[in-house]
């Protein structure tokens, strides 16, 4: 059935203007004032609502298997969760462990999602080892449309590569115009660090920080940005969290090194103070890199604001605190890092940023949407209003009030990081590929609907 969504202030990331959106099968393919539709057309009333494209959460992990348990949401319920939050899109990473083969890796993580996930999605593919099968597995996944690798500097042992293997995998991106993506801190010196605190007897959820300082990101940072430089790749730091590394890498791009920058909503609204709360509490706050001093949250909200970082994902890692968390009770180093957050992202960036005057509404849809896009090849598919466009929109209601709780959440964990804060706004209606996914807050799209994203890769 044709969709017509009417009276809408129509907001990208460089155009605001009113008009309606005319939707035939899955694609936008009018847009206009006082647009007619033919009978049979079901038409959303957008008045005093803006309309954004999809949202799109650059950085997930609906399937996790991770320090001895596994994330908790699955793509059926993550999916609904990114929803209602307003994202239509995300990208997974998927990543087998050393030990696991990449292309079975790749197979399991996709099977995971087809046939689950209700909105679309792609993967960025991780590479946790690099000997004379990866290559040829590489070249294969890229075939098959995943264009962005995943390193991990941290994580010894287990995700984690070493320094020939970033030279290969990057060497390799290059030839192949796929763009990289890294966890960057430096692994050897948090596992020293760990130790060190856990011989002291410091073992509770707010020592996780002082194993991963900021110096530690930065050097992880400053590290990929020097391989990059060697290699021509083209880089993305995944969840910078602190100063020093957001002048790491914005040194490096000063030189010329082919770096972008993601930040994630925990560390744009919350900071160290969370992870330090008592009785255990804290572990809920447990994410590496770790929640940082408030000094960084707005070095980062700066940056956020002159595009200094290019995009805001989520990182959405959940693990419940009951069982989950309490694994780490006496050892943080086992406490599994991850917070829960695709639901929350869109609205918290849009109230703690433009609502509150701290971020341009243009600026926000860029660094939420239309630059992940762009970077990661699904644009003007996905990231834009326009004719021709894949019509994922989300109809906002600015003049929503409310507060977050785990008792309203569809995210299935049994915390919210962000449980009691405000929200200035939220999605009345979301559309994924022409469909309704998302009508008046709530979900009632189809589990399994969404596709798998294939994307090119860029020589540039
Ligand atoms: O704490 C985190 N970030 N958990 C998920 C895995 C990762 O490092 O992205
Ligand atoms: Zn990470
Ligand atoms: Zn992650």
């Amino acid at each position: 059935m044709p969709l017509l969504i009417k009276n809408g202030e129509i907001l990208t990331a460089d155009s605001r203007y009113r008009a309606d959106i005319y939707i035939e099968d899955e694609t936008i393919t009018r847009i206009g004032k006082n647009l007619e539709a033919p009978p049979g057309t079901e038409v959303v009333d957008a008045g005093g609502q803006y309309v954004f494209p999809g949202f799109i959460d650059p950085h997930v992990h609906a399937y996790l298997p991770f320090m001895g348990t596994f994330s908790k949401d699955t793509h059926a319920t993550a999916s609904q969760a990114a929803l209602v939050g307003g994202t239509t899109t995300y990208i997974e990473m998927c990543c087998p462990s050393r030990a696991e083969d990449a292309l079975e890796g790749y197979a399991l993580w996709k099977s995971k999602a087809e046939g689950h996930s209700a909105c679309d999605y792609s993967f960025h593919m991780s590479v946790a080892k690099f000997d004379d099968q990866t290559a040829p597995a590489l070249r294969e996944i890229v075939l098959d449309g995943t264009t962005s690798f995943k390193v991990f500097l941290a994580y010894k042992n287990f995700l984690g590569i070493d320094d020939e293997e970033l030279f290969r995998t990057l060497t390799l991106a290059k030839e192949l115009g796929v763009i990289v993506t890294a966890h960057c801190e430096n692994a050897e010196l948090v596992s020293r660090l760990q130790q060190r605190l856990l011989a002291e007897g410091k073992n509770g959820p707010e020592w996780h920080e002082p194993s991963r300082p900021e110096a530690v990101e930065a050097e992880g940072t400053y590290h990929f940005a020097t391989f990059l430089a060697a290699t021509g790749a083209r880089g993305y730091v995944v969840h910078l969290s602190c100063e020093p590394a957001l002048r790491a890498a914005l040194e490096a791009k000063s030189r010329g090194v082919r770096i972008h920058i993601e930040s994630v909503i925990p560390h744009l609204i919350l900071d160290k103070a969370y992870a330090e709360r008592p009785g255990f509490e804290g572990a809920k706050y447990v994410m590496s890199p770790p929640l940082r001093e408030k000094r960084n949250l707005q070095a980062l909200w700066d940056a956020l604001a002159h595009g200094f970082i290019d995009t805001v994902g989520t990182d959405h890692a959940p693990f419940d605190f009951q069982g989950q968390k309490e694994m780490g009770r006496g050892d943080f180093t086992k406490i599994p890092n991850g917070m829960p957050a695709i639901e929350d992202r869109v609205n918290l960036l849009y109230t703690y940023g433009v609502s509150r005057g701290h971020l341009d509404i243009h600026r926000f849809v860029d660094a939420a949407s239309t630059r992940a896009a762009m970077l990661f090849g699904l644009f003007p598919r996905k990231g834009t209003i326009a004719v021709g466009s894949d019509a994922d929109l989300v109809v906002y209601d600015p003049g929503y009030r409310g507060t977050l709780s785990a008792k309203t959440q569809v995210m299935n964990v049994d915390y919210s990081a962000f449980e009691g804060m405000e929200i200035d706004g939220k999605p009345s209606t979301v559309t994924v590929r022409g469909k309704i996914a998302v009508r008046d807050g709530r979900f009632v799209g189809d589990s399994g609907r969404g596709r798998f994203l294939r994307r090119e890769p860029t020589h540039s």
